[in-house]
């Protein structure tokens, strides 16, 4: 197992600028940085596992060191599957804690070697997430500083595919 090699597994629907941030800082501690999008989720995506991976490897292009791959089933498997020693996630406010602290006490449970690390992300990304961001743009405003500009144009791109199956 290599304790360097880390894990930073998400939906990433979309991928925005606080993950980015949580990648950055995530780098900057890990050499070896997995981003590991979950296909299959039970909620509905907007956007595929393959559309979120290519987001993210765009994104990620400038950091030596990180990759980005998509997995299924359960992410401890996924972990021991590739050697990785550290789960990274992201903490923003209180209310995040209860449900990370349930799956780091699970993931614990069944993979007692797998160490779960909390980043903060930074203050601007404190209360962004990937679900407003879908609604806000849905909505017809811009989310012009919470996604790149890549992922927004992916974003209009795939409401105004939305709005003409209508
Ligand atoms: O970005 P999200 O939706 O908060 O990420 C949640 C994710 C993908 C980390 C979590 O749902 C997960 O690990 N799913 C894989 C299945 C699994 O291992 N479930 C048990 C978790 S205790």
């Amino acid at each position: 197992m290599h304790r360097l090699l880390a894990i930073y597994p998400g939906s990433f629907d979309p991928p925005t600028l606080g993950h980015l941030d949580v990648i950055e800082r995530g780098h900057r501690i890990f050499p070896r940085l997995l981003v590991a999008v979950l296909r299959n989720a039970d909620k509905q995506a907007m956007f595929t596992a393959a559309e979120r991976v290519e987001m993210l490897r765009e994104a990620t292009r400038h950091l030596e060191g990180v990759e980005v791959c998509d997995f299924q089933g359960l992410l401890v498997d996924f972990a021991r599957q590739r050697g990785a020693g550290v789960l990274v996630r992201g903490i923003r406010a209180i209310s995040d804690y209860e449900y990370e602290f349930q799956m780091a006490w699970m993931n614990r449970r069944m993979s007692p070697d797998l160490e779960t690390v909390f980043l903060m992300p930074g203050a601007d990304f404190a209360y962004l997430s990937s679900r407003l961001v879908k609604e806000v743009a849905a909505g017809g405003r811009s989310v012009a500083g919470m996604v790149s500009p890549a992922v927004e144009a992916r974003l209009q791109a795939k409401l105004a595919v939305k709005a003409g199956e209508v």
